[in-house]
């Protein structure tokens, strides 16, 4: 892992297996399925480092042989929650890896002129208060729907929240940290930058589209 000077609330997970497997997804050559598995796999790999710092509480266990110490994760259940639609990519890996985490859902699009949040759907526990959430998108560009994904997640009272996305554009990690300083970023990539439509370059294009097979 790494952290640009630019950005303290920012970490780049750039363990081999994850830049290898980036590079295959920003492949325009690659289909829609290898890439919905890609997707799933970096997502998988990124959520074992966000969760490194989860605290533990020690429980007991019984071994076949005697009594032993063991540890669980302290608290309610992580919860997930993907900004719709892309981030609906995200949560399948991460549950292999916590099959008992909630999930919540966000939905947000971004108006094709404005480039600004447009906001459908929300629904998280009731209890947001007593969890960890980690939000979920591939695409942090100009950073308009994860600083909206935030403020919503605030409102119904999250305040442990991680923000966890696959391609990064200095200008959105640059807006998510300025209006929530509070949340930690992780991203797979710091990209160089934004082109005149918002999207990132180098970047790997529509991540929804290329998910979904729409286009
Ligand atoms: C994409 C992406 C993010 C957003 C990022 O979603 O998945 O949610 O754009 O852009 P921003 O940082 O400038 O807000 P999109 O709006 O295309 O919706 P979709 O996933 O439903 O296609
Ligand atoms: N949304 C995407 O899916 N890709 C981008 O490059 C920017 C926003």
């Amino acid at each position: 892992m790494s952290q640009p000077h630019d950005f303290p609330s920012l970490t780049i997970v750039d363990h081999p297996l994850v830049r290898h497997k980036l590079t295959l997804l920003r492949d325009r050559a690659t289909p829609t399925k290898l890439f919905k598995e890609l997707v799933d796999e970096i997502a998988m790999l990124m959520a074992y480092e966000a969760t490194r710092d989860l605290i533990l509480e020690p429980v007991g266990v019984e071994t076949p042989l005697e009594h032993a110490t063991g540890w669980a994760v302290r608290g309610k259940k992580l919860t997930l929650v993907p900004i719709l639609r892309a981030g609906l990519g995200m949560v399948e890996g991460i549950l292999r890896l916590m099959p008992s985490a909630r999930v919540g859902h966000i939905g947000l699009y971004r108006d094709h002129d404005t480039l600004e949040p447009v906001d459908y759907y929300f629904k998280v526990p009731g209890d947001a208060s007593e969890r960890d959430f980690l939000l979920l998108d591939p695409m942090l560009a100009t950073g308009g729907s994860a600083a909206a994904a935030v403020s919503s997640l605030k409102r119904a009272g999250a305040t442990r929240i991680r923000f966890l996305c696959l391609v990064a554009a200095p200008e959105g990690v640059a807006r998510l940290t300025r209006e929530h300083p509070d949340v930690p970023v992780l991203a797979a990539s710091l990209d160089r930058e934004l082109n005149e439509h918002g999207y990132i370059l180098p970047g790997l294009g529509d991540a929804g589209d290329r998910l979904f097979g729409t286009r």
